[in-house]
């Protein structure tokens, strides 16, 4: 089976005074239809950028430099920009942080969904609109009619968020990128809306990847899961492997200080240093001035490699076994 999306060495570089940050340095993963990865990793470690890359949303000073986007076999970096206007918004729908990035200010919500789907699909306005209001009532919108007929500004910010949501999954694309569009809605209807979106990925085969800093997300949500350290993917493989058996010393890291590992009341195991800036790296292995584990060796970039199943960059692997997962 063609994989929906496949990233072959991706590398996207940002140029400033103080030198190149290669946000996104190498980075390889695949994802089959249907199936949901999670992109974790501390904030400034590249995943935002990865995802924009994808999309093609690079702005200068940044830039994809090298690497491979295979989206159902088609190389996107060869598209034109003519091509990945239709392919976004239609077969790869981007949710952001910041709903107001795909939602217009000065236009009601009606018009704007009704739009996305007559911009894709060739229906009547009475079906685009039947459609739009379907996409509310999935992401939890009630009284989706009177809703239907606001402006952006009526909305909470939670609310817009949902309805940016809705309108990513109004032409059921093929792969949709979440750029931690949850964090700031209340548990409940984060909970509502990541079940609707696995649901729609299983029932429609829509490939998806959600970025989040929230392992616990991915723990529920996610078949397979990314981490990501300074611009490189670190560890890649199952959800049940990777946060069960992690082989990488920062992916260890990460799952010991998530909150939801902790007693109340305790102290939060973290993990040493500060996440460095991505024009400050030590040679070698990025993670090294953090990890309990560095050797000589790892003075060396540590090269991607499979073990139990899974692909790691790490010379000197875990070897632990976490009884609870997330
Ligand atoms: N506009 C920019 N100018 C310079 N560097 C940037 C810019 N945007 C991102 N970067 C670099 O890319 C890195 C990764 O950013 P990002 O993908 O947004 O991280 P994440 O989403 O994991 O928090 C940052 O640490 C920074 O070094
Ligand atoms: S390669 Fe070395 S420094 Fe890097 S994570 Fe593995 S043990 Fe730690
Ligand atoms: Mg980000």
């Amino acid at each position: 089976m063609t994989p929906t999306l496949q990233v072959e060495n991706l590398q996207t570089q940002f140029h400033s005074r103080g030198g190149i940050a290669r946000a996104v340095n190498d980075v390889s993963f695949s994802i089959a239809p249907g199936e949901v990865m999670g992109l974790v990793g501390e904030s400034g470690s590249g995943k935002s950028m990865t995802g924009y890359s994808i999309m093609g949303l690079i702005d200068p000073p940044g830039e994809v430099v090298g690497g491979r986007v295979l989206f159902n076999g088609q190389d996107l970096r060869q598209a034109s920009a003519e091509q990945m206007r239709q392919i976004r918004g239609n077969r790869i729908a981007m949710i952001f942080q910041d709903p107001m990035m795909t939602l217009n200010p000065v236009l009601r919500i009606d018009t704007q969904m009704v739009e996305a789907v007559l911009a894709h699909q060739n229906v009547s306005k009475a079906t685009a609109l039947g459609l739009a209001r379907d996409a509310l009532v999935r992401v939890g919108i009630a009284a989706p009619d009177e809703r239907l007929r606001s402006y952006p500004h009526q909305f909470s910010g939670g609310m817009r968020q949902r309805v940016a949501i809705a309108i990513a999954l109004l032409n059921r694309p093929d792969l949709i990128i979440c750029d931690e569009p949850t964090t700031a809605l209340d548990v409940t209807i984060q909970g509502q809306i990541l079940f609707e979106m696995q649901k729609l990925c299983r029932e429609t085969g829509t490939a998806l990847i959600w970025i989040t800093h929230d392992l616990s997300v991915v723990a529920g949500l996610a078949d397979t899961v990314s981490v990501m350290y300074a611009g490189r993917i670190v560890e890649n493989g199952t959800v049940e492997q990777v946060l069960r058996q992690p082989r990488h010393p920062y992916t260890y890291g990460l799952i010991a200080s998530a909150p939801s590992r902790n007693a109340a009341g305790q102290p939060l195991h973290q993990i040493a240093g500060s996440t460095p800036s991505l024009l400050k790296l030590p040679d070698g292995c990025a993670f090294r001035d953090r990890c309990g584990n560095a050797s000589a060796a790892c003075s060396q970039i540590p090269e991607t490699r499979q073990l139990d199943g899974r692909s790691l960059r790490c010379f000197h692997p875990m070897e632990v076994e976490l009884c609870a997962t997330l």
